[in-house]
């Protein structure tokens, strides 16, 4: 059978992934690792339950031991590392935790990997790092025809940034160094349903809801190119089909939209009043714009990310208020 092993597939994106990999790749084990941090939630796990190829641990990626039991006994043939410490603000007030997990963790599972293959066999092998658009740093504004592409400079400006860039280097230079099949991907910010609501969609409904008020940095005017989660897992899977190894591939559809605008949207579909809204003190080293151009794994593999942004975050909306009003 063809191994998975995920890592981080307790949170937003990890837990997608492996639903979308159940549903849809029945020949498929999966075997996820998770710390269950705050970010972790075993319900968003819930329907794996019902799957015999799956199976979870509770464990860190920094976790030498473990994750050579691990590998020992399942051989992983597809490695996703998901697990991160994944919010810029808590990267401003503890960078620690980002450094241990993005940069230590990463490399810890580089190294477990590169020893179980180096017995095994490298045959149909892939480590996939996923990264972010965040490494790539601040666009302007103005210059709308200015777009992130892989051969922009990396220049990261938060400490989650600079802790995702500084993995993403590590993993680049396995393959440089060793030919150790890596492919990484930097995708746009996601949204969708199984999201920690510190994060700005499921913060602005949870907020909403409960009429309180909600916290927008500085003029709202800060621009994210935003894709729904299901699709960067789409990407994620048709690449590791694609086997191509050493590269590194953006993923994004194509949509950007400032902050202001998404609240607005959202307390619009939530029949909510914008006097809700409250500008506060900007973000620390707040990045002005992101913006992917996904030319190349439209170009290389033929994926293009749907971009049917409204429908999408309606249903996301009423994901969240079906959940909370169950809870
Ligand atoms: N959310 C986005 O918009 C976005 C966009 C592009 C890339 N990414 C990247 O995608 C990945 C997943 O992001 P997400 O939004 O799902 O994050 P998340 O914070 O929702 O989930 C992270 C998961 O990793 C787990 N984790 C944390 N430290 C760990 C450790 N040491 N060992 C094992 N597990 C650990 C957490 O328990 C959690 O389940 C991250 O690497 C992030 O950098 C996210």
């Amino acid at each position: 059978m063809f191994t998975f092993f995920i890592t981080g597939g307790a949170g937003f994106i990890g837990s997608n992934f492996i639903e979308y990999v159940l549903k849809n790749v029945p020949q498929a084990l999966i075997i996820n690792l998770d710390k269950l941090t705050y970010a972790g939630n075993l319900d968003n796990l819930e329907f794996a339950k019902n799957y015999k190829n799956y199976k979870f641990f509770n464990g860190s990626i920094n976790n030498t031991e473990l994750i050579n039991f691990i590998f020992n006994k399942y051989v992983p043939d597809v490695i996703i590392n998901f697990a991160a410490e994944s919010h810029v603000d808590r990267s401003i007030q503890n960078p620690e935790n980002f450094i241990k997990t993005n940069i230590l963790g990463t490399a810890n599972l580089l190294n477990c990997a590169k020893g179980l293959w180096d017995r095994v066999g490298y045959n149909d092998k892939l480590f996939l790092q996923v990264s972010t658009d965040e490494v790539y740093g601040s666009l302007e504004l103005d210059k709308k025809d200015v777009k992130f592409t892989e051969n922009s400079l990396i220049n990261p400006h938060s400490p989650y940034a600079a802790s995702k860039a500084s993995a993403d280097l590590l993993v680049q230079s396995y393959y440089d160094t060793y030919k150790f099949p890596t492919l990484i991907t930097r995708c746009s910010n996601n949204f969708g349903p199984k999201q920690y609501p510190e994060k700005l969609i499921p913060l602005v409904i949870t907020k909403a809801l409960n009429n309180l008020s909600i916290p927008v940095y500085g003029d709202g005017l800060n621009v994210r190119d935003w894709i729904f989660v299901g699709e960067h897992c789409k990407a994620i899977y048709n690449l590791v089909k694609s086997r191509k190894v050493g590269e590194v591939f953006n993923i994004g559809a194509n949509n950007e939209k400032s902050n202001i605008e998404i609240v607005k949207q959202i307390l619009d579909i939530m029949e909510k009043p914008y006097s809700l809204i409250e500008y506060v003190e900007d973000r620390l080293g707040h990045d002005r714009r992101y913006s992917i151009d996904p030319m190349k794994i439209k170009n290389e593999i033929g994926f293009v990310a749907e971009n049917n942004f409204t429908d999408k975050l309606i249903y996301t909306v009423n994901w969240y208020l079906n959940k909370f009003n169950n809870n």
